[in-house]
């Protein structure tokens, strides 16, 4: 690539990683040859302090702060809402961003692609993940990337021509459906619901091919899938070592309002105690994922203590209604609420149970399966219980 950089952002940005992580010489040497600002547009939201709120910079008129941003390791939100609310204004929900940089690298690492190899990229998004992928495989090797939103991909496309990539084929599809060619790599940057790994992907992996994905349920975000393609058209995975967080796939989406008219002490659910603090199975994401294999079709929510109520935590499974409350009953127990066709605590204790029994596995221990008929994900050994 030909477009001139701030070479002291990439320094900066090059520093920033080198203490966030053990990344390869030849992956942060990307960030020179594929600089992130020719990807981002110039009036983008970004966090200026993490968990803050998201906060509007136009580059024509804080070319300062833009810049900073964009040589930082930050996520870039480029659009909220599927594009329903317009910059300035914050919106609800990101729709589409660029990722941090410590994130992409690490999945550039771990998807470990070579020069003249094919590649597959789910969710186009800016362009520069696809950039930097085509700078390593090169003019042997070839890109295809696929954006399911038609604004996102337009400037995606543009981008992409301007930097004069020859060996990137920029789409506008939905990644989920079936894609044409055969591919050495396949790489999600949205999130995939665990069971729904679009099948088509390990049918045009080649086998020994490597499909990576972050995966999640709604109770909670997983983790980043390595996925190798077998001769038999399955694919076996394992959680990579690393954390990411990516908005979910467009065509998986469920409606995710959940009914949170219940009254957590109501006199009418069936009552009952328990010895487990809710809180550390939910708020802790490497706990909250057996559980969430479990029931993952649930949501969960935690209420501090006030004046005139304890701290709840909730289980809610907007597929039935169901819902479930745990307070600290004043002893050393806690007291549970169930209410409709399933007993949600009950579900999520006996997973969480199952899980510490087996002395707490790390997710890298979770085997992922994909055949054309069957998604599974389970623990070692667990099947032969
Ligand atoms: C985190 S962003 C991707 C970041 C991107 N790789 C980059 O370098 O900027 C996720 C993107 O996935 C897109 N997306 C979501 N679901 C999709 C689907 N089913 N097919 C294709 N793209 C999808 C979103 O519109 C969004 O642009």
């Amino acid at each position: 690539m030909t477009v001139a950089a701030s070479d002291d952002g990439v320094r900066a940005l090059i520093e920033e990683l080198r203490s966030a992580g053990d990344f390869p010489a030849e992956r942060l040497s990307l960030l020179n040859a594929v600089p992130r600002e020719s990807f981002i547009p110039s009036r983008m939201w970004v966090q200026e302090v993490e968990d803050g709120p998201y906060e509007p910079v136009d580059r024509a008129t804080e070319n300062e702060r833009w810049m900073r941003a964009v040589y930082s390791n930050r996520v870039i939100v480029t659009q909220f809402d599927d594009g329903a609310t317009t910059w300035p204004e914050v919106g609800y929900r990101p729709t589409c961003s660029a990722s941090m940089p410590s994130a992409v690298l690490g999945m550039l690492t771990e998807l470990d692609v070579q020069p003249g190899e094919s590649v597959l990229e789910i969710g186009t998004g800016t362009g520069w993940n696809a950039a930097l992928l085509a700078e390593i495989v090169g003019t042997q090797g070839t890109v295809v990337t696929a954006e399911i939103d038609p604004a996102m991909a337009a400037d995606a496309r543009k981008r992409l021509e301007d930097a004069g990539l020859v060996n990137v084929y920029p789409r506008l599809a939905d990644g989920s459906t079936e894609p044409s060619g055969e591919f050495d790599r396949i790489i999600a940057t949205a999130s995939v619901h665990i069971g729904h790994l679009p099948y088509s992907w390990v049918a045009h992996t080649r086998p020994g091919g490597v499909i990576l994905a972050p995966m999640r349920a709604d109770l909670a975000s997983g983790p980043l899938v390595r996925f190798v393609v077998h001769e038999d058209g399955t694919a076996t995975g394992r959680a990579a070592d690393m954390q990411v967080g990516f908005m979910e796939m467009r065509s998986q989406r469920v409606p995710s309002s959940v009914n949170t008219d219940q009254q957590w002490d109501d006199p009418d659910a069936e009552l009952s105690t328990t010895d487990i603090a809710p809180w550390v199975p939910l708020l802790a994401d490497d706990h909250r994922w057996p559980i969430a294999v479990a029931v993952p079709s649930c949501r969960y929510d935690v209420w501090e203590r006030t004046d005139d109520r304890p701290g709840v935590a909730w289980l809610r499974d907007p597929l039935t209604g169901s819902w479930a409350s745990v307070v600290p009953d004043g002893s050393k127990r806690y007291a549970v609420r169930q209410s409709g066709p399933r007993r949600l605590w009950d579900e999520a204790e006996a997973a969480y149970r199952w899980w510490q029994a087996r002395g707490e596995p790390p997710l890298s221990a979770w085997r992922w399966t994909i055949t054309p008929n069957r998604q599974s994900v389970t623990l070692d050994g667990a099947d032969k219980e």
